[in-house]
């Protein structure tokens, strides 16, 4: 059994600490606002609450994932005695920057530090960092507790002792890791907003309607969900902001947004959240 810290306990913070804590791992939950901690302890215990309706949690289960996690608002009780923290606080380059910092000064010296970011770069986070060896990104899809992917990114100075570690961790949590490189957007936003955004200009095109080019990827390709309601999901401001971030990191001319997202998006068509995207969503 190994002792994890995971730094904020928002939509992935909660998800990562119930992962870990289900995989037999002492984990302690930590989050800079009051009563953040046990805000995200309260929507572990709901999850497997869940799970035990449904039948895919035993009850004795839940009782041990739950008595494995401590929440709390201390960064030094989170990280001291550490083997591994995973941080999963707001997606800014400063606060990561900053925070990792202070990790580095209170964790173990042994301690395998890692980011959840989505799209930033790990070696512009490792570079406040003594010792970027034990640095590395474990990306964590939403909702943690049943995605089955982590993306273990490897930085221009993460060690290999580090990889084995994070590799290790994945596993015994039971996901499955793919090792990629420091690159933007990873292997998983870079392919999905590739897709996602050619479906878009399709629609702009008057080449399909959005529920036949949907069709075509979840029929066609056994895709689970079609790109144009995945978009809707995901949220087109965000998608927006991923794609202008690929096409200026990588200069390719297909992650370049098509008109019809910024339309939309200034139109506050954001998708489910705001009630219609490329589809109308309500009851
Ligand atoms: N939401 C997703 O679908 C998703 C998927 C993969 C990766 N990510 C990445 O995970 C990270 C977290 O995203 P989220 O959606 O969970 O955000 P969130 O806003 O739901 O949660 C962030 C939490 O961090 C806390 N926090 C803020 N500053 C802190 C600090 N200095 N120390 C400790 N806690 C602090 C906040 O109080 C909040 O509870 C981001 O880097 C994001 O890009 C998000």
């Amino acid at each position: 059994m190994k002792t994890i810290a995971v730094l904020g306990a928002g939509t992935m913070g909660h998800g990562i600490a119930q992962v870990a804590a289900q995989g037999g791992h002492a984990t302690l939950l930590y989050d800079v606002e009051e009563g953040g901690a046990e805000a995200g302890l309260e929507r572990v215990r709901r999850n497997l609450e869940k799970g035990v309706s449904l039948g895919k949690v035993d009850p004795e289960q839940r009782a041990e994932t739950l008595g494995r996690i401590r929440a709390t608002s201390s960064l030094p009780v989170a990280v001291s005695e550490a083997d591994l923290v995973i941080e999963a606080v707001p997606e800014s380059l400063e606060l990561k920057r900053r925070l990792f910092e202070d990790v580095e000064g209170q964790a173990p010296e042994t301690a395998v530090l890692a980011t959840n970011t989505s799209s930033l770069s790990i070696d512009a986070i490792a570079q406040a960092l003594a010792r970027p060896d034990r640095f590395m990104g474990l990306h964590f899809f939403n909702p943690v507790h049943i995605m089955a992917l982590v993306e273990v990114i490897r930085g221009s100075r993460t060690g290999e002792e580090a990889m084995d570690s994070g590799l290790r961790f994945v596993r015994e949590i039971g996901k499955e890791p793919i090792v990629v490189k420091d690159s933007p957007g990873f292997a998983s936003s870079r392919l999905g907003v590739a897709l996602g955004l050619e479906a878009m200009r399709m629609v702009e095109e008057g080449v399909a309607d959005p529920h036949a080019i949907d069709r075509a990827m979840e029929l066609g390709y056994r895709h689970p969900m079609g790109p144009l309601k995945l978009t809707d999901l995901v949220g087109l401001d965000v998608r927006l902001g991923i794609a202008s971030y690929l096409h200026e990191e990588l200069e390719q001319e297909h992650f370049r947004p098509p008109e019809i997202l910024h339309r939309m998006v200034a139109e506050g068509k954001l998708g489910k959240k705001s009630g219609e995207g490329f589809y109308r969503w309500d009851d």
